[in-house]
């Protein structure tokens, strides 16, 4: 079975448009969100895109700062600045990857946790950690447990989940809202021996290593849920064209697995969605 991420989204965006209204009326608030972006990455840029138009889709304001590729760490931190003390802006987001020059992690730390949509804030990672409310969590990890329940029921508890991949972004805080929903987490990766075997352990089988076709076939239990947030551009050896691939071997995996979210149309159009409701959510903790 396919689990339709697109679909899922689309049903998430309807949700969030009735709510958004419902906070309009009974505050007066329109949620904001405004994406910077240093610089002129071509796949950043279509992300920026998409976000913009969804953003407006359900209904709230959509801004965006483009500042050019040789923008000073100082001068970005100075933009962060004037977004974290502006009462209009409720979510603050900063397209990743930045330029080298650029520290990540200081750029990160400068968000106002409140504003912070992404979730990268170690104040959002931290409450997330301790299973605190109010934490923003991260959106493509939120996104790959809406699509796990989708076809497993609300209900993932005792069920073994394997998160290859630990990255903060992605690995780390899928493993944690996996422990939170009271399955038994596994978290498998490069230095990991016998990688296959660990995996071939998985009721839940999510993948965000960034390697092209990385989970093999021979990896996956029978009936397994795989959840695949990579998204790698190869090319086509048929055609010379580049084309977008996950990191499950996809055609072999989903032989065996119960369901498995494809590439493209699983678990990126989540990502956008829980951002929206992330901003949503931003607004209402700073009203
Ligand atoms: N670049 C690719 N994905 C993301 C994301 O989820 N957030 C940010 N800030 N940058 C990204």
């Amino acid at each position: 079975m396919i689990i339709d991420g697109k679909q899922a989204a689309a049903n998430l965006r309807v949700a969030l448009t009735s709510e958004v209204s419902a906070f309009q009326k009974s505050k007066g608030i329109t949620p904001s969100l405004t994406v910077v972006l240093v610089g002129d990455d071509p796949a950043s840029q279509v992300y920026v895109r998409n976000k913009a138009k969804q953003t407006v889709e359900v209904g709230m304001i959509s801004n965006e700062i483009r500042l050019p590729a040789n923008t000073s760490q100082t001068s970005l931190l100075s933009q962060l600045s004037l977004l974290n003390n502006d009462n209009s802006v409720h979510g603050i987001l900063v397209q990743l990857p930045l330029p080298s020059h650029i520290d990540e992690n200081v750029i990160i730390a400068a968000i106002n946790p409140e504003k912070d949509v992404d979730g990268f804030h170690a104040m959002n990672s931290g409450r997330l950690f301790n299973g605190e409310a109010g934490a923003l969590v991260p959106c493509t990890p939120q996104g790959c447990v809406i699509l796990a329940k989708q076809h497993l029921g609300n209900d993932l508890s005792g069920k073994h989940a394997v998160v290859v991949g630990r990255s903060n972004i992605v690995g780390k805080p899928v493993a944690l809202l996996l422990l939170q929903e009271n399955c038994t987490v596994t978290i498998a990766h490069s230095r990991t021996k016998n990688i296959a075997e660990v995996c071939q352990q998985a009721d839940i089988l999510v993948a965000a290593v960034g390697k092209a076709n990385f989970v093999q076939a021979e990896w996956v239990k029978k009936g397994a849920t795989v959840i695949d947030v990579g998204i790698n551009r190869i090319e086509n050896s048929d055609t010379g064209k580049a084309k977008l691939v996950g990191d499950v071997d996809y055609d072999a995996v989903s032989q065996v697995c119960g369901a498995i979210t494809p590439v493209p149309g699983g678990v990126g159009p989540m990502t956008i969605a829980c951002l929206l409701k992330n901003t949503l959510e931003a607004a209402k903790l700073q009203s």
